[in-house]
């Protein structure tokens, strides 16, 4: 017989949820919304189920200062988090996607960033999810019937999330939007964050020869 079972989780992957305060979200996402608006201009050849997206330099335009702000605050929490040393970074590609009802967004991974995410300014009910897929891409091979999914059966996550919300996770992870159903545009914000001086400042062997010693 056990005397007892110890349950060990190892080799989680962290994704995070940041909520703006419910007071600054109206203000915020309407500013945000309306220069959006401006940026995307007549998107008429946009193809019906198609995505616009801006260019990706929206954290250099002062509109979206604030959110640039957001951004490294909480990158720097994720960071923290992950109690990594060198926390000097930089947002490498800030854009807003544009998903017309019937858009989607299909599975894909932010390469060559150490995180990445997404600020919602629109997400109406039908229109707010994101879904995540299990790193472990061999875990389906077998996949018995479960009484209930829960986060040690499931292959992949669909996280619900709310204008206001900003969604951070490794750049390696991979991620989609599924299909907005809802009678709006869903309008999000997304970005990448990398170490300013990955080469220089943090690729060195992590061993020390012994000369010397
Ligand atoms: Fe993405």
């Amino acid at each position: 017989m056990f005397a007892d079972v110890d349950r060990f989780e190892f080799f989680p992957t962290l994704i995070w949820k940041f909520q703006v305060e419910p007071e600054e979200r109206p203000g915020l996402n309407a500013a945000l919304g309306t220069e959006i608006t401006r940026l995307v201009g007549d998107r008429s050849t946009t193809p019906a189920g198609g995505t616009w997206q801006t260019d990706q330099n929206l954290h250099e335009n002062p509109v979206f200062a604030p959110l640039a702000q957001m951004i490294q605050d909480a990158a720097l929490n994720a960071l923290t988090d992950l109690e990594v040393d060198n926390q000097d970074i930089v947002i490498t590609g800030c854009w807003a996607n544009v998903n017309p009802p019937g858009a989607q967004h299909i599975r894909h991974n932010h390469p060559n960033n150490f995180l990445s995410g997404s600020y919602y300014v629109t997400a109406g009910a039908g229109g707010d999810r994101i879904k995540f897929s299990d790193p472990r891409g061999q875990t389906s091979v077998m996949a018995p019937p479960t009484q209930n999914r829960n986060r040690f059966n499931s292959n992949n996550v669909i996280m619900p999330v709310a204008e206001g919300d900003l969604v951070m996770f490794p750049g390696w992870l991979d991620h989609e939007v599924p299909i907005n159903q809802s009678d709006a545009d869903r309008v999000s914000i997304a970005f990448n964050v990398m170490f300013r001086s990955y080469g220089e400042a943090m690729s060195r062997p992590m061993w020390k020869g012994s000369a010397g010693g």
